[in-house]
């Protein structure tokens, strides 16, 4: 449990966030699967990342850890094997509380000639599997859930030959196309996945890098499609993860909340499939600006951010709903803090996603903001926020969620008394120092 007070201090100076978590994850999976080795830079050592490293190792994937003596940054080294060097594990694999893990490695294994046993933490032991076994299934991949649930443990049997695939995802989610994809690579034909609105694009950027013949399409109607053309081995590459903008929209809200704020974010990722939360917030009065910018193939900036008296668009109303939702999923619980302490209301609509993710995010959302004696109602797909009232301080349960634990870190630094966040261990899950990195911004 951690106890934060209203500061009456602006946050001041400068920050390195640790890396993209989508995008360390990928660059240990692709790396094992593809010839000759992965160097990775700024890897996230996050718990999540650390499980997906783990079970790698199980399949038989040499990966070295080491720490650069200059900065601490982290190297790992992954030996890649090819995609026909994975070996059976002696053990079941166990993904923490990754969601990416299970989903994206899930695809891998349908392909392999050995069966393996899948499973997670409780969370995880809850989340919908059956987005990912349906299509499988269609690929002629042998997946299926150990308790009839549609959850993990997912049992996934070997030696099946995969066909490529045409699917329309209902669910506009990276975890599901990427792990699709990952089955098209060893398909006997092209896979081709559909999506309602594009989600990020980690997956055909890097595979791309990595070697594969691999694209995004987007249609004149906005529909998107990840088109993949199997046979082409993957090489191993050098990878410089930049830093996670889910996790320095935690400071760019601690910026915008408490009055005199200036800091500065440095090298963040900025793709656009990730970046809606930086255009709702200019569009709601926020001045970050971009600096440095490094249109690498996976782009990157310095983000200056400056306190801001935030307002709603016409009518002191702001509405966030379709395309837009998936390129700021993750930064849903965050910006209902940010959007709860403007003088507006904030219409979040199309959001069902935030049902199934480490928690059901709608409702640790509202319960929570409530309890800080914000105006705030769930709806099916996602809320109705009526903000500006003043924060009170409150007991935060985060339900083991990382991003509910560091959303409610940074509303309580607005909220008159003592805040005590039950659980904050989480963070752990994909900022560790995020504690630390906050207080030396607020010293
Ligand atoms: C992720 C995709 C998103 C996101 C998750 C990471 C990824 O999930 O919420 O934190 O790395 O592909 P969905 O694909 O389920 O939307």
């Amino acid at each position: 449990m951690i106890s934060i007070e209203k500061s009456s201090k602006p946050l001041k100076g400068h920050v390195y966030v640790p890396g993209d978590k989508s995008i360390s994850h990928r660059s240990v999976m692709f790396g094992a699967l593809a010839d000759g080795t992965t160097e990775i830079t700024g890897f996230l050592e996050g718990a999540d990342c650390l499980s997906t490293i783990d079970c790698f190792r199980k399949l038989g994937i040499q990966i070295e850890h080491t720490q650069r003596p200059v900065h601490g940054v982290p190297t790992i080294t992954v030996h890649g094997r090819g995609l026909h060097g994975l070996s059976a594990p002696d053990t079941g694999l166990f993904t923490g509380n990754s969601g990416t893990t299970t989903r994206l490695l899930a695809g891998i294994l349908a392909a392999q000639p050995f069966d393996t046993v899948l499973t997670g933490d409780n969370s995880i032991e809850q989340r919908p599997m059956n987005r990912i076994i349906k299509p499988l299934t269609q690929m002629g991949a042998d997946i299926s859930s150990l308790k009839g649930n549609d959850c993990a443990p997912l049992i996934i049997k070997g030696g099946k030959r995969l066909r490529g695939i045409t699917y329309h995802s209902p669910v506009a989610s990276a975890q599901v196309k990427s792990c699709i994809l990952l089955a098209g690579l060893y398909s006997d034909s092209d896979t081709v996945v559909y999506e309602p609105a594009l989600s990020r694009n980690h997956t055909e950027i890097m595979l791309r890098a990595y070697g594969a013949d691999i694209h995004n399409e987007v249609d004149v109607k906005g529909s998107a499609a990840a088109i993949l053309h199997p046979g082409s081995p993957l090489r191993g590459i050098k990878v410089n993860v930049p830093g996670d903008i889910s996790s320095a929209a935690y400071f760019i809200a601690a910026a915008l909340l408490v009055p005199g704020s200036d800091i500065v974010i440095h090298n963040v990722g900025i793709n656009k499939t990730r970046s809606g939360i930086l255009c709702v917030l200019k569009q709601m009065g926020a001045d970050i600006e971009l600096e440095n910018v490094d249109e690498s193939i996976e782009p990157r900036a310095d983000l200056h951010v400056r306190y801001s008296q935030l307002h709603g668009g016409v009518n002191g109303r702001f509405e966030l709903s379709g395309k837009l939702i998936p390129t700021m999923i993750d930064e849903l619980p965050i910006f209902a803090v940010v959007a709860a302490s403007a003088n507006c209301t904030t219409i979040i609509k199309d959001a069902a996603e935030l049902k199934v993710k480490e928690s059901n995010r709608i409702d640790a959302i509202c319960n929570n903001l409530k309890l800080m004696g914000v105006d705030i109602e769930p709806t099916d797909d996602g809320m109705i926020i009526n903000g500006g009232r003043p924060f009170v301080a409150a007991d935060i349960e985060t339900e083991g969620d990382h991003r509910i634990a560091m959303s409610f870190a940074i509303a309580a630094l607005a909220a008159n008394g003592q805040t005590r966040i039950i659980d904050d261990k989480c963070v752990g899950i994909s900022y560790p120092a995020f504690f630390n990195d906050l207080k030396r911004l607020l010293q």
